[in-house]
């Protein structure tokens, strides 16, 4: 009987009829309590619909996910019927994936970021549903900052000086491990993220422009790469040319580190019951690149999409509307810190009691700064890699800022074919 309802539910739900058997796959990331996050959902949209939903566990790491998807999506498989994809691959992965407007109404599309629901749209069609959006953020330690009568940092060379005396002073006061500042340096997509962060701050732009032209070779961003190779062995550990978000989340959350770059969703483990640093963890927006500069914090995040090759669209359209609604927002907004991509939850009293920085920050996620990947289209993912190879050889000491990026300028340059992209 109950089978018979859900089942009646379903067809009422999908508009249409639903072949008996029918399965689902969603591929989650798996950052913190990510994955556990989605298996919750997406077990309650099964037990309304009785539909068996498999979940899929994809590298942590943005760039490998990418691979592994452009591999699938290639050989047409219908393994997967939804995927987690980044707020920067749409352009690219848009010819293996379905226009969303078709099943999802456009009042509730409506409700969403308009920015996002752009970004997502590329030729007329919604390949994506925003779920989460994120900007990079600085979190510190208030406790150590008290301690040592700081103010969160307002320019990169304050923090650079105040990581390298409170770094210092807590290593003579016996804590050795002690590291001043922890971020993401290892060659991949958020070493990218996190070099824009430090250029755009100093006003040296965001490598191509939205004109299509190649800007990295410029005085200021030489100067923000400079300052960011200077911290390496001072006030950031040689390993840190090896870390990603969870490596750092590793070193701050242990109490091993005054400041961090990192995204939203290390608040909520960082002040989970367990965890070494809770209640003493502030959040503000990433510090100025100096009087001239702003501050300064990438969009990051992550969009449903269902694939072409699922031989169920309109049930996999159901469940992405049902994983990106306000309710399941809501819920990720308040356990996990996710930022809603519906800005009326950002008025929310309980996402706010929950995550209060959603509130005072949030500016900073409306304006948080883009990479260059709607203008570069599908030779995004070559042009991120370009970068932050560079910028690695830099922060590694290999090449100074100096002799690195007018190389990389020409290199881009050639890629863009005069800026066409
Ligand atoms: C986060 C962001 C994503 C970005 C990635 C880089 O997952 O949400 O947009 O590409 O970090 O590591």
């Amino acid at each position: 009987m109950r089978r018979m309802a859900l089942t009646l539910l379903l067809v009422l739900f999908c508009g249409g009829v639903v072949a008996e058997n029918a399965s689902l796959s969603i591929s989650c990331g798996a950052l913190g309590v990510e994955l556990q996050l989605c298996q919750q959902g997406v077990d309650h949209w099964s037990s309304q619909t009785g539909v068996e939903v498999n979940i899929v566990s994809t590298p942590n790491s943005s760039s490998e996910r990418f691979a592994l998807y452009q591999q699938i999506l290639a050989s047409r498989s219908s393994d997967i019927d939804i995927l987690q994809i980044d707020v920067v691959w749409p352009g690219t992965l848009a010819p293996h994936l379905i226009d969303l407007s078709a099943y999802i109404d456009k009042d509730l599309t409506r409700q969403y970021f308009k920015t996002l629901i752009t970004n997502n749209t590329i030729d007329d069609r919604l390949v994506a549903m925003p779920w989460f959006t994120v900007a990079g953020v600085l979190y510190y330690r208030s406790d150590l900052l008290e301690k040592y009568e700081f103010n969160p940092p307002e320019t990169w060379r304050q923090l650079t000086s105040m990581a390298r005396h409170i770094q210092n002073a807590e290593r003579e006061a016996g804590s050795p491990r002690m590291q001043g500042f922890v971020f993401q340096a290892k060659g991949y997509e958020g070493l990218t993220c996190n070099a824009l962060e430090w250029i755009d701050s100093f006003g040296g732009g965001t490598l191509v422009n939205q004109r299509g032209d190649v800007t990295i070779g410029n005085p200021r961003a030489i100067a923000a790469l400079d300052l960011a190779a200077s911290w390496i062995g001072d006030i950031a550990p040689q390993g840190v040319l090896n870390y990603d978000e969870e490596q750092s989340r590793g070193v701050f959350q242990s109490g091993n580190a005054v400041f961090m770059r990192n995204w939203p969703y290390a608040w909520a483990l960082g002040n989970a019951a367990d965890s070494p640093v809770r209640g003493q963890i502030g959040v503000v927006a990433l510090p100025r690149g100096g009087d001239q500069g702003h501050h300064s914090g990438v969009l990051g995040g992550w969009q449903l999409a269902v694939s072409k090759y699922s031989k169920h669209p309109q049930l996999a359209a159901n469940l992405v509307q049902y994983l990106t609604s306000y309710a399941e927002q809501k819920r990720r907004a308040t356990v996990g810190s996710y930022n809603p991509t519906i800005p009326e939850l950002y008025r929310d009293p309980d996402v706010l009691k929950a995550t209060p920085f959603l509130g005072t920050l949030y500016k900073s996620f409306e304006q948080a700064v883009a990479r260059p990947s709607r203008i570069t289209g599908d030779q995004y993912a070559r042009v991120s890699a370009e970068f932050y190879y560079a910028v690695h050889e830099v922060l590694a000491g290999k090449k100074s800022a100096a002799a690195a990026l007018p190389g990389l300028q020409r290199k881009l340059e050639r890629l863009s074919r005069g800026g066409q992209w």
